[in-house]
């Protein structure tokens, strides 16, 4: 058995978290860059990248620190830190094959941006 609840998915007697869409502004303020939004409890960066809307942990996955300005270059994020680098188009893939960026769902409804937290 299968249901979703308010965001929560059961499966049989288990219970696994799928998360909570979070309101983090208005698609009026979307650009061509990541810009840092707070979704619930974890930094965000959310943009058009190539054209699609992303959205991604504003946190490097190498040593844990904010990644809040990275570089970006088509859908390549790069973390200034030590220069690992993301995919957003393979859903956050590090092109080295070292860990990789965790991304999240992003969608618009009437005219207001929600990322799953
Ligand atoms: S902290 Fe990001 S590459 Fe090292």
């Amino acid at each position: 058995m299968r249901k979703i609840l308010k965001g929560m998915e059961i499966r049989s007697s288990e219970w696994t978290m799928v998360g909570i869409w979070h309101d983090v502004g208005s698609a009026d303020s979307l650009t061509d860059e990541l810009s840092l939004r707070v979704a619930g409890k974890e930094n965000v960066l959310v943009g058009r990248i190539d054209g699609e809307l992303r959205a991604c942990v504003a946190k490097c996955p190498h040593a844990g620190v904010a990644m809040e300005r990275p570089d970006i270059e088509g859908s390549i994020v790069t973390c200034p830190l030590h220069g690992w680098r993301f995919d957003l188009n393979c859903n956050g893939r590090e092109i080295h094959g070292y860990r990789p960026l965790a991304t999240r769902d992003v969608k618009i409804e009437n005219g207001t941006i929600f990322v799953m937290v």
